[in-house]
């Protein structure tokens, strides 16, 4: 719960967008940044240039109105729920969507990844993300 005694919930999800040029990653990230924190929503946004990985965490309510919105914008397809679990506490409090770069070479991504993934996330979310983030 968070302070307002409201169910948190989180989302975890992959899609795909193959052809999207990289200033509408800007777009989204900026779309987000404006609109997010109105709605308590935080997470964090994974692009590598054909998949998007997103995690998104807020009150049920929230997550799911912005999920259906997500689902339905034609700049990606496919999108495909990983994992959704009522949290206690935001694992990302302060961003209200953070972009994850994701590092050239394969060896520097775990690391990478080690460093900007936030502690709290549950151990199993972070295999998911890990993993999806060391695919080409
Ligand atoms: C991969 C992806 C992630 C998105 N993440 C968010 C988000 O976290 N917050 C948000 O408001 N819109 C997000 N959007 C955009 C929404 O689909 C939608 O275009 C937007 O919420 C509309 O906002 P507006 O009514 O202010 O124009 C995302 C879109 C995509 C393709």
């Amino acid at each position: 719960m968070d302070g307002s005694g409201k169910v948190l919930s989180q989302y975890l999800y992959i899609s795909t967008a193959p052809t999207l040029p990289r200033e509408e990653v800007d777009a989204i990230l900026a779309t987000s940044a404006r609109n997010n924190p109105a709605r308590g929503i935080t997470g964090l946004l994974l692009f590598n240039g054909r998949n998007f990985l997103q995690l998104l965490e807020g009150e049920e309510g929230e997550v799911a109105v912005l999920m259906e919105k997500i689902t339905a914008d034609p700049r990606h397809s496919g999108v495909s729920v990983l994992d959704r679990r009522g949290i206690d506490v935001r694992t990302c409090p302060d961003w209200a969507m953070k972009r994850v770069m994701i590092a050239e070479s394969i060896e520097a991504r775990r690391e990478m990844l080690e460093r900007d993934l936030p502690e709290a996330l549950d151990p199993e979310v972070r295999k998911m993300i890990v993993n999806f983030a060391v695919l080409n």
